[in-house]
């Protein structure tokens, strides 16, 4: 018997953004804006940056029928997989907005946006940077730094 450990590596910004990715912070923000979340009141928003220097937006869009709505990065993740096939990410901010304010805490994409970020990673061969905004601190780290021992086969 073997014990092993797993290191995980992320970084703090205490009311500032990663300077390269302002644009990527400041879009997500403002994305929260356009979420359809009539039933919990949580918006969310996510912006990705591609390599290719494209940006693109979701936001969660909910459902009378509760499991029908799907979270803001799957949204995008989803848009940017069938329009821009054959370009890879190069990093996802996200941002949370209730009761009209920014949440102090950063918030952490759910398991089912983590296995889709995964498959991400799988499909384009590469990592991206996760960017998770908070009022107070903001972090970045990998993508694949949030779901260690994702499925695949
Ligand atoms: N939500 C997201 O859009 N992203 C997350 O990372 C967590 C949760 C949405 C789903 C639902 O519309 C609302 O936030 C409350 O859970």
């Amino acid at each position: 018997m073997e014990k092993r450990e797993l290191k995980l590596d992320y970084w703090v910004y205490t009311k500032t953004y990663p300077v390269e990715y302002r644009e990527i912070c400041e879009k997500a923000v403002e994305a929260t804006g356009r979420s359809y979340s009539i039933y919990s009141g949580f918006s969310v928003g996510a912006a990705v940056l591609l390599d290719s220097g494209e940006v693109f937006t979701g936001a969660n869009q909910e459902n009378v029928a509760y499991p029908s709505g799907l979270c803001a990065e799957r949204t995008v993740l989803f848009y940017v997989g069938a329009n821009r096939p054959d370009v890879a990410i190069k990093a996802m901010a996200i941002a949370a907005c209730y009761r009209g304010e920014l949440t102090a805490d950063y918030i952490s994409p759910c398991g089912a946006c983590r296995q889709v970020m995964a498959e991400v990673i799988k499909r384009y061969g590469k990592d991206f940077d996760v960017i998770l905004i908070g009022n107070q601190e903001t972090i970045l780290l990998k993508a694949s730094a949030l779901l260690p021992f994702a499925f695949d086969f």
